[in-house]
């Protein structure tokens, strides 16, 4: 049984029905041959890019020279009037000081803190869950943004501007629904880029939202009564090399990509990981019976016991990648695989196509989490698994999210079964890898004690 796999283009299309599927989804726009090729090039009379799926060229890319291949500023078109200048968009000097600010928040140590907070979102996510057909993609959304506001500001999803940031949240997303196709069609001018009224009103409202709760928090760390969260961690912090800390405005950016790549991914990684241990009953008995450890309480050491919890929710993040593909712009001339590559041509590093090659994963397309103790898995681990990107610019949340995964997933499986249906879901490139008509699963409460 070989889990959901978008359909591929025909090798060769017009560029006009290219460009239509792109617009559509960039993952079924693409051929076939991109699963085996190590490089790739699309050239139209408007853009080139190259996609690279060549290990130890995705390394030069993102870990030995992130400097030469900065994120393009495309990539922010469609998130910049809801991300201001948030390290997620920023480069150079900027994003430097920045994660120098953000990073200490998100170490090991503060991670064994936020546990509480992730622990009681995923108490309030089991309670709310009831039986019946269900589309999970909503109930895991709701969880990891309970997760974010919980961790970031001791706050619940239930309250009042929480609710209000998520609902205005998906309003933006409705508005602005295409990621990276900016990023990816590089000129002309004329190219439509410009947002709509609705989009500028909803990033507006949300960043009042969030301006109201970081305000406050300010309040509240100069009276001495802030809680000890991560949003009091990251406002506390001074810049190590100049000694200032974020202003609120600055933090405003953050507290906003935090919310956004927080909860958006989690939350499309964790619906998948549920779709597929509703399409392998065994090893949702598996995880079931591993999560009894939860039974003693919340602490942080129970996390060493979800190992297979663990294993499950990275085979989720290899097939389906929160993340599809990442975008970078080449600043010097470059020579890869005898191809010259000019000085402002994209570069696209596709996790969705690295994580299936099939001149590197055994069983590229199939569901084994026990490939991470093969020799092919250990390797591949190292070389071609990037679902949190890496080097400099790798994901600030990673440890946190497999942190949050396997623990929500185990806590779920403990009190709940879920079963495929009839609707079997369809992976599109939306802001993350999401299902083009919803994941749908029958859900039960679990009454054995398997
Ligand atoms: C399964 C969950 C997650 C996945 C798969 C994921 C994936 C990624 C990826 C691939 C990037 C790099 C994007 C690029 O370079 O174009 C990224 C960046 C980022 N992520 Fe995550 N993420 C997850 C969860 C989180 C969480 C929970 C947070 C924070 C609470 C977070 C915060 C960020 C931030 C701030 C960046 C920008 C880092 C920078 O550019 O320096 N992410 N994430």
């Amino acid at each position: 049984m070989i889990p959901p796999k978008p359909p591929v283009r025909p090798e060769k299309v017009s560029l006009l029905t290219y460009l239509r599927l792109f617009r559509q989804d960039i993952l079924s726009a693409q051929p076939a041959k991109l699963y085996r090729a190590w490089m790739a090039e699309f050239r139209t009379p408007f853009f080139r890019s190259y996609m690279i799926n060549q290990p130890s060229l995705v390394k030069t890319v993102l870990n030995a020279r992130p400097r030469d291949f900065p994120k393009s500023d495309r990539i922010g078109a469609g998130l910049r009037p809801l991300l201001g200048n948030s390290v997620f968009l920023t480069n150079g000097a900027t994003w430097e000081r920045q994660r120098r600010i953000i990073d200490p928040a998100f170490e090991g140590g503060r991670l064994r803190d936020t546990f509480p907070a992730m622990w009681a979102a995923g108490q309030a996510a089991t309670a709310r869950m009831g039986d019946g057909v269900q589309e999970v993609e909503e109930l895991t959304s709701f969880a990891a943004a309970d997760v974010i506001f919980r961790t970031l500001f001791s706050i619940p999803i239930e309250d009042r501007i929480a609710q209000a940031v998520f609902s205005e949240f998906r309003d933006y997303q409705r508005t602005q629904p295409i990621l990276n196709l900016a990023a990816f069609v590089k000129g002309p001018k004329w190219m439509p880029r410009l947002f709509s009224k609705r989009t500028k009103e909803t990033a507006h409202s949300i960043r009042v939202l969030i301006t109201e709760l970081t305000e406050a928090r300010m309040a509240q760390i100069k009276d001495g009564t802030a809680p000890d969260d991560l949003a009091t961690k990251i406002m506390t912090t001074a810049d190590p090399d100049t000694g200032e800390t974020f202003t609120t405005e600055e933090m405003v950016d953050q507290v906003a990509i935090f919310f956004l790549a927080g909860h958006e991914t989690s939350a499309s990684a964790l619906a998948w990981t549920l779709y597929l241990l509703a399409m392998f009953p065994d090893w949702q008995d598996k995880l079931a019976a591993e999560a009894k450890a939860l039974d003693a309480g919340c602490d942080f050491k129970v996390m060493s016991k979800l190992r297979l919890s663990r294993d499950v929710f990275r085979e989720a993040l290899r097939l389906y990648p929160p993340v599809p593909m990442m975008v970078r712009e080449s600043k010097c001339p470059e020579n890869f695989r005898d191809r010259a590559i000019k000085p402002g041509a994209q570069v696209v590093i596709s996790p969705w196509h690295l994580h299936r090659h099939t001149r590197l994963w055994d069983n590229p397309d199939g569901f084994d989490p026990t490939r991470w103790a093969t020799e092919n898995g250990k390797q591949c681990m190292r070389d071609a698994f990037i679902p949190f990107s890496s080097g400099p610019r790798v994901c600030t949340g990673a440890g946190f999210a497999m942190v949050e995964g396997p623990l929500l997933l185990s806590m779920l499986v403990r009190n709940f079964r879920f079963e495929t249906t009839e609707r079997t879901p369809v992976p599109v490139a939306h802001l993350t890898v999401r299902s083009k008509d919803g994941i749908w699963l029958k859900i039960s409460k679990r009454t054995d004690d398997a």
